[in-house]
């Protein structure tokens, strides 16, 4: 192995941080019974399933025939890989870098804690923190948060905890420097050791298998920052983690639906309410890390929003991590609450009922998201429905192809009235008729365009190639189709040959080679068609990039808005 071995602490560290269930479930569909996850074994052939994954001991096993490892073993035996081989695989699956130690590095042992000993660490300091909030010390804690109506089930179910006030509560008993990889800790520069979180009610956060990887710290009165949250340690990714979701998957793996909602104590409150399928982030906007994670364990989510400004602005700032996950199939609510509440004040002030109500009840993300769009849009003028149209379009081309992007698309051009829109709807209606049905590989419009030039030269007479008007064309390689156009008109070369005799010591020889035995797969017949079916594409391309800067504008000159229409106009024309 040339470029070094790979250091066995990642190796381990990489089997305590993948998720074999995850991990398996990806190459062949798990099924989760009581414990275990299982399926028909993929190293024998059975009827009946006896493969089984347990994700406590991240291990597989076969009843039928014995099969068993970890990760990397499966990853070997299932892609046939050697070990190396299932170790990038596995680090990629994780996704991490794989480290490559010198040999001089490798003589050195470097003591390092490694990942097990932090997650130990943060279960030791959790029940130090639970032991106080159940002590003397922890009286005010647990006073407030009766208060707040949080009950003992509750208070156990999420493993809530006091920070007792003190500066050295926990470095005076665990390791200083495990202390301070996991965040609990701060360093000051005087190399003075002190706790973070002093008294403050302490939240674990744990990941979807129930090993603590921070915490987040209120206050008990108003003193600032509310809440402290632990930093970004190798344990901990606030763009990866919720708050809530083990608890929620230990009471449900399969919840019909999440409700994403801003704040832990909302989560607290809603669980004592018997409503415990929802979780937070963690003083962080949703990511798309969030939503793929959450959609793994439920087709439906209900993001929940405070009625207030901020609360309005999160909710469309979501928008940019919903929509690229909204593969058909998933379906998303937003839930905006009355202004001044938010779910922790509002379950207690209407109940449950209404609460649930108010859940199954929220806004389809459709009919929020063209609301929102459109808001203080006259949609009479067709500045409105430009800039509607500038407004959605970058968050529609995010949505992976299917019914439900058909339909958002088909739902934006009723209400824009743009008859352009088709150029949106994806490559595939253009690209069709480009490429015969026999086409394999996709070829650009572009790509097309100028390799069916070098391989018919005669094309180049064709009227409308004539009708170009090359200033308003802009696509890579424009330089080049426009030069081998004037060549042909120059040369009207017999056959690709000539042509390419003239390209010879050229710079741009080995482009029009390629361009020449590029297997276009379109039969003689079709050649003109398909050419000018590329032209078109083309030129609706270069239109559609103008237009696009020009919606990008916040403010259009008498002049632009003229081009405006005149886009739109050629556009449509180009489209009949
Ligand atoms: P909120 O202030 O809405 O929290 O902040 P909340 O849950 O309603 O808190 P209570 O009811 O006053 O106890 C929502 C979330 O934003 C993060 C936290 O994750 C909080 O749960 N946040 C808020 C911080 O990280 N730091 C802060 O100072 C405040
Ligand atoms: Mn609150």
């Amino acid at each position: 192995m040339s470029e070094g071995h790979i250091p066995r602490q990642f190796i381990d560290d990489l089997l305590v941080r993948v998720d074999i269930v995850d991990l398996i479930d990806a190459h062949l569909p798990l099924k989760k019974t009581g414990a275990n996850f299982v399926a028909r074994c993929p190293f024998h052939t059975e009827k009946t399933p006896s493969f089984s994954v347990n994700r406590d001991k991240q291990f597989y096993y076969c009843f039928g025939c014995g099969a068993s490892g970890n990760a990397i073993t499966f990853l070997m035996e299932f892609n046939r890989l050697d070990f190396v081989e299932a170790v990038e695989d596995l680090a990629a699956f994780v996704g991490v870098d794989i480290p490559r130690e010198s040999v001089s590095e490798r003589s050195s042992p470097q003591k390092k804690d490694d990942l097990n000993t932090l997650y130990q660490l943060m279960e030791k300091v959790t029940a130090f923190f639970t032991e106080q909030l159940h002590a003397k010390e922890g009286a005010v804690a647990r006073d407030y948060l009766r208060a707040r109506g949080v009950g003992e089930q509750v208070m156990r179910d999420y493993r809530l905890g006091y920070a007792p006030d003190a500066w050295q509560a926990l470095s005076g008993q665990f390791n200083k420097q495990a202390l301070l990889d996991t965040g609990l800790s701060i360093k000051n520069e005087t190399g003075h050791v002190y706790d973070r979180f002093r008294g403050r009610i302490m939240f674990p956060i744990r990941d979807k298998r129930g090993r603590i990887v921070g915490f987040g710290g209120r206050v008990l009165d108003d003193s600032t920052p509310k809440y402290l949250n632990s930093p970004e340690t190798p344990l901990f990714h606030k763009g990866r983690e919720v708050y809530g979701l083990y608890e929620l998957l230990k009471k449900n793996s399969k919840p019909a639906r999440i409700l994403f909602v801003e704040g832990y104590m909302d989560v607290i409150a809603l669980a004592e309410f018997g409503i415990d399928n929802a979780v937070a982030a963690l003083g962080t906007a949703a990511s798309q890390a969030h939503v793929e994670l959450l959609f793994r364990f439920s087709a439906e989510l209900v993001f929940c929003f405070d009625g207030d400004r901020a609360g309005r602005e999160a909710a469309w700032r979501a928008m940019d991590a919903v929509f690229p996950c909204l593969r058909d199939g998933r379906q998303v609510r937003i839930m905006l609450l009355p202004q001044d509440e938010d779910p922790d004040s509002l379950v207690r002030k209407e109940g449950v009922e209404r609460f649930g109500a108010r859940m199954r009840e929220a806004d389809v993300l459709s009919d929020y998201f063209f609301a929102e769009a459109s808001k203080d849009l006259q949609l009479t003028s067709i500045e409105a429905r430009a800039q509607l149209f500038g407004k959605v379009r970058p968050y529609l081309e995010k949505l992976p192809a299917g019914i439900f992007r058909d339909m958002m698309l088909a739902r934006l051009k009723t209400l824009s009235e743009a008859s352009h829109l088709d150029v949106l709807q994806n490559e595939s209606t253009i690209s069709r008729s480009i490429i015969s049905p026999r086409a394999k590989g996709r070829i650009t419009s572009a790509r097309m365009a100028i390799a069916l030039l070098v391989q018919n030269p005669e094309l180049a007479m064709c009227p409308e190639l004539q009708e170009i008007d090359w200033n308003t064309l802009t696509f890579p390689g424009v330089e080049l189709f426009r030069h081998i156009v004037q060549t042909l008109l120059a040369l009207k070369p017999a056959n690709s040959a000539v042509l390419l005799e003239s390209y010879r010591d050229s710079a741009d020889e080995k482009s029009v080679k390629a361009l020449a035995f590029l297997d276009l797969q379109v039969s003689d017949e079709d050649v003109e068609t398909v050419f000018c079916d590329a032209l078109v594409k083309l030129r609706i391309q270069s239109a559609e990039n103008e237009l696009e800067r020009l919606l990008s504008k916040k403010v259009l000159t008498p002049d632009e808005k003229e081009s405006l229409r005149r886009l739109y106009a050629i556009i449509s024309a180009l489209k009949k």
